[in-house]
């Protein structure tokens, strides 16, 4: 068996909105786990929480319960639902990876900056880190006169493809990928499908969410559904 890199045990995170004095539920009691080398796929309806589950392992969200716990490069264990917000940034820098499910990006920088942040991040020199975004910008059939602009602009497929580039190009231990062909052409949903067997060949560790039930056939080694949340009367008695 590949080796276990993340395990996730009894996840939830709900929202309070005090003025209304309402929870919402978001993600409730998910476990399950990430080996190197494989995909784990997280499915379920609209609203059970799956991108939540992604932005809590990478702590756009705060965990509301449970443990995330994570093997780093030198075989250490943190638990994520716990780490400090330095220990956060560190691994975000070299271990863990994000392609979220819409692209958050900088006005006025060019794409080919875009895409070459992590590496520059990485310390790699600009020309070098240049270079590898271009690569990918290339290996996502993202159109070369689009390279010196700004994504601001861009179709949803463009500013996926960027935001596939930009995760991919500094090769993270694990990756986390938020319906990352939804916006693509049949083509370039192909393309990245062998991109994603390649990082697998390649022993990275893979949590994803999949628009299309075929590539998750098609990619994943482990399924996981998650239920819709329960009712918030449910909840509150939970938390009493
Ligand atoms: N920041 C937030 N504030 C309040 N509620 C939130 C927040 N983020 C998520 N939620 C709620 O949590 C629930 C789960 O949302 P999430 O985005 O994780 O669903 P999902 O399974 O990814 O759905 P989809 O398949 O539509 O992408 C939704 O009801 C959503 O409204
Ligand atoms: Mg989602």
């Amino acid at each position: 068996m590949k080796p276990v890199i993340l395990q996730v045990e009894g996840y939830a995170k709900h929202f309070e909105l005090h003025e209304q004095h309402k929870l919402i539920p978001s993600s409730h009691n998910v476990g399950f786990t990430v080996r190197a080398g494989e995909l784990t796929a997280l499915v379920g309806p609209t609203g059970a929480g799956k991108s939540s589950v992604l932005k809590g392992i990478y702590r756009s969200y705060l965990p509301s319960a449970g443990r995330i716990l994570y093997r780093d490069a030198l075989g250490h264990e943190l638990d994520l639902a716990r780490a400090g917000e330095h220990q956060i940034l560190e691994l975000r820098r070299r271990e863990i990876g994000f392609v979220t499910q819409f692209l958050h990006c900088l006005p006025r920088q060019a794409t080919l900056d875009v895409v070459a942040q992590p590496l520059l991040a990485l310390g790699v020199a600009r020309e070098e880190a240049r270079r590898r975004a271009a690569e990918w910008l290339a290996a996502m059939n993202l159109p070369e006169r689009l390279w010196s602009v700004s994504p601001a602009t861009f179709s949803g497929g463009e500013r996926q493809r960027v935001n596939l580039a930009r995760g991919f190009v500094a090769r993270p231990r694990l990756l986390l990928l938020d319906e990352p062909t939804a916006s693509l052409d049949p083509a370039t949903a192909e393309r990245v499908i062998g991109l994603i067997e390649g990082l697998k060949a390649e022993g990275t560790a893979m949590l994803a969410i999949f628009h299309h039930p075929e590539t998750t056939r098609r990619l994943a080694d482990q399924v996981v559904e998650l239920a819709p949340p329960p009712a918030v009367e449910a909840m509150l008695k939970e938390i009493a």
